[in-house]
């Protein structure tokens, strides 16, 4: 029996500490990748209880609400969320939509750090997309003579809030940090680079400069190693991070985690529900399981078992190609490989 007679006791010093993650597969591939994220979770020396919750289309399918109020409760006592896709063609012109849902988990989380990972040859970057305000959440509707709008809304708060996140990361990190956006034309770009600026005073030691959004998706093509961390707005990271993660091999890589002040996280891929090869197998859940790899370090506190599974997700890589990667290995044969290196390496690292 071990007696724990230190003060001083971390979580991860704790032998029986568990904890509860709600798995949310969405639409389309999400299902598909979200089951092999799953297998390597129950793969690793943890206790992990793993609740599966209605979400997106099959939220509206049983309980006619993309976040079922049963799935937010769930969500809200967890330690961490894990969330695949949304989206689906049979909700494109309906009222209720599987994307609503997600964007109502975000906001009911209070989710506004989203943090996106590039990494690949000579690139290293770390792509913070605020996630709380811009055109997503800013009024809008329609006119009665047809017109509709969209207003892109931010407080001061919100962008320093993300801006600090940012820089913190940053001094972490090879301490350059590039705001992209649109000043010039956006009034709210304005206010970001005044925000940013203001805050870029207490991290003097961080260089920092501003590029406009157009030369940065441009930049992000031409020389993606010139970045370290990039901050941007909403809609723009949205944008930025899908042509950053195709540097880099593709959507099928890339994972995001949502961060709040406190309470559960989120973490999802970058990618979408991809309905052209839903239901195939062959859906590359690389993505995926990287974004159980920041679960288990942003989420959890767990950064031996991240590492551990982001080395094998990696290793898989080298031998286990899908094919979005020009290879032939199906969802589940990656997850196989992932699942076979992590019982070929029990005791390490655990
Ligand atoms: C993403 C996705 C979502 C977004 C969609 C599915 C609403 O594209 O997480 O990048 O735009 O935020
Ligand atoms: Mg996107």
């Amino acid at each position: 029996m071990v007696v724990v007679t230190s003060p001083i006791v971390t979580a991860r010093s704790l032998p029986y500490m568990s904890y509860t993650v709600v798995c949310l597969a969405g639409d389309g591939i999400g299902p598909e990748v979200m089951r092999e994220a799953i297998r390597a979770l129950r793969a690793l020396p943890l206790d992990i209880d793993i609740e599966e919750c209605a979400f997106g289309g099959p939220g509206i399918r049983e309980f006619g609400d993309p976040l079922p109020p049963a799935t937010l409760t769930a969500c809200k006592q967890a330690d961490a969320v894990l969330l695949a896709a949304v989206g689906s063609p049979e909700y494109e012109r309906a009222a209720v939509r599987p994307e609503q849902g997600l964007l109502r988990i975000r906001k009911e989380l209070g989710v506004f750090a989203n943090l996106r990972p590039v990494r690949g040859d000579g690139v290293d970057m770390m792509i913070v997309r605020e996630l709380s305000g811009g055109l997503y959440y800013g009024r809008k509707g329609r006119l009665t003579d047809g017109m509709a709008f969209d207003i892109c809304e931010y407080h001061p708060w919100q962008i320093e809030r993300i801006a600090r996140r940012a820089f913190d990361l940053a001094r972490g990190r090879r301490k350059q940090l590039t705001l992209a956006d649109k000043h010039g034309v956006l009034e709210t770009s304005t206010l970001w680079r005044e925000v940013v600026d203001e805050v870029a005073t207490d991290y003097p030691d961080v260089r920092s400069d501003a590029m406009l959004v157009d030369s940065a998706a441009m930049q992000l093509v031409r020389d993606p190693g010139r970045f370290d961390v990039l901050l941007t707005e909403n809609t723009f990271g949205d944008i930025l991070s899908d042509v950053a993660a195709v540097t880099t091999g593709g959507v099928g890589l890339a994972p995001s985690a949502s961060l709040s002040e406190s309470g559960p996280g989120i973490f999802e891929p970058i990618h979408g529900s991809a309905p052209d090869i839903a239901g195939r197998g062959i859906a590359n859940p690389a993505a995926m399981l990287r974004s159980a790899v920041l679960m288990l370090e942003h989420g959890l506190g767990l950064p031996e078992e991240a590492r551990l599974l982001d080395g094998v997700v990696d290793e898989a890589l080298r031998s286990t190609l899908t094919v979005d990667l020009a290879g032939t290995a199906t969802t589940v044969e990656f997850g196989d490989a992932v699942v076979g290196l992590l019982a070929s390496r029990a005791g390490v690292g655990g």
